[in-house]
């Protein structure tokens, strides 16, 4: 009969507590894939004196990351405390001791990957970090192992749950923004601070690390040009649902002619397609291999069990020596990855306009004007009769036939700066397949 392994847990909120609950409740189970009983020995917690829904077996917890990191019974630290500090300190002290390491931080991930990578090798451990991209979806298995004959030409993806679970209630129960916000948090879907979910940061972020995983460069996340969703109003959900789509937050990185084109933003999805069926606290990932072609991922991508399956799942990879293996003998996460060269493509899209205009002679024709002189040409145009007041401002809504994304932005420029306009038009590009 193989040793139990002994497992710390490093921060016990929504994750950690879902993890010690799985590992606690599924112990059978999970010894059976693991080949040996996992035991959580010990978890580190703020504040040890607070009650808890779950309680760490023989209430073991303590207030110092130390009693885990110099624990020698311990081999593997789940680190589930999310931000920058003291995650990182907490990371380098955990493999300075010799721990495996599994973790759902993508935000230390994405800020500092490549030397925590790389101590990680240097001190014969391995880092495991399934959970730190669209929770319960084994994405990054997917890329890094089941996809790796493939040279992967692009990825897009919903990969934040909290954004996607305020843009479908909003759609669907014409529910106020700031209620559904609270609603994900209640839920345990968003970030401690909620700002990184909407602000399309946390989608970044993960964006990051999957290209890492998929094309071997390491791309800056903060480089890759972001737009959340806090501009989307209801009117917006409506016009998109009056063309055919509804709007979802994607994240987007293909490769073009040696570029990565990379960006997060809003984006009209097609009623009917699988990212616009994509719902609530759900996330997806289509990616496209050269061998395989497209594939679809689907699943929560937020939220306590989900979250906690792909953490165990990495401390059963971590148990069985699959991570190491991984770790060691895979290119792709290597420190010293060349950095990628992003943007500088301008590829052709569809978009969609929503201007606010003064109802007022020969505006729509302004428009269409300065439309034209940019070279877009004009798919449909939606203006509803608003108000009879010779100062009205209504929107008007345009989706143009595909054109370069710098053609647009500069169209744009020049219509907000006009005044026949009031206040900032919103463009989104439109994604038809
Ligand atoms: N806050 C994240 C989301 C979950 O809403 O998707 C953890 O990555």
């Amino acid at each position: 009969m193989n040793e139990p392994v002994r497992v710390g847990v490093v921060g016990m909120g929504t994750v950690g507590s879902g993890v010690v609950r799985l590992l606690v409740e599924s112990a059978d189970h999970i010894e059976r894939h693991a080949g040996r009983r996992i035991v959580v020995e010990k978890a580190v917690v703020k504040d040890p004196s607070k009650a808890r829904d779950v309680q760490v077996p023989g209430g073991r917890i303590s207030g110092d990351f130390r009693d885990i990191s110099r624990d020698p019974s311990i081999s593997v630290a789940a680190l589930l405390v999310g931000g920058l500090e003291p995650a990182r300190t907490i990371m380098v002290d955990l493999l300075e001791h010799g721990k495996d390491v599994v973790t759902a931080n993508k935000a230390l991930l994405a800020e500092h990957g490549p030397e925590l990578f790389e101590l990680a090798r240097r001190k014969g451990r391995s880092i495991a970090f399934e959970a730190a991209v669209a929770g319960g979806i084994p994405i990054v298995a997917a890329i890094g192992e089941c996809l790796a004959a493939n040279r992967i030409e692009s990825i897009r993806g919903i990969l934040n749950g909290t954004s996607n679970f305020i843009l479908t209630r909003m759609e669907e129960d014409g529910a106020d923004y700031a209620d559904v916000l609270a609603l994900a948090q209640q839920k345990g879907f968003a970030e401690a601070d909620p700002s990184m979910d909407v602000d399309g940061t946390d989608a970044t972020q993960k964006l990051a690390i999957l290209a890492h995983l998929a094309f071997g460069v390491w791309v800056p996340w903060a480089e890759i040009p972001r737009m959340g969703i806090e501009g989307i109003d209801l009117d917006l959900l409506t016009y998109a649902a009056e063309l055919g789509y509804r709007i979802r937050l994607i994240a987007v990185a293909s490769r073009s002619e040696g570029r990565l084109a990379m960006r997060v933003a809003p984006a009209l999805v097609k009623i009917g397609t699988p990212l616009a069926e994509t719902r609530g606290a759900y996330n997806a990932v289509s990616i496209v291999g050269d061998a395989v072609g497209r594939m679809f991922f689907h699943g929560l991508g937020a939220g306590q069990m989900p979250t906690a399956s792909a953490v165990v799942a990495d401390i059963i990879d971590t148990v069985v020596g699959r991570a190491a293996i991984t770790f060691r003998t895979t290119g792709v996460l290597d420190a010293d990855s060349p950095a990628a060269k992003i943007g500088g493509v301008d590829a052709p899209d569809r978009h969609f306009l929503r201007i606010r205009v003064k109802d007022r002679p020969g505006v729509l024709a302004r428009i269409t004007g300065i439309l034209g002189d940019h070279g877009i040409s004009i798919a449909s145009v939606i203006q509803h009769d608003a108000s009879s007041a010779s100062d009205a401002v209504v929107p008007l809504v345009i989706m143009t036939h595909a054109c370069g994304s710098s053609a647009i932005q500069r169209a744009v420029a020049t219509i907000d700066a006009s005044d026949v306009v009031s206040g900032r038009s919103v463009c989104l590009s439109v994604l038809d397949d």
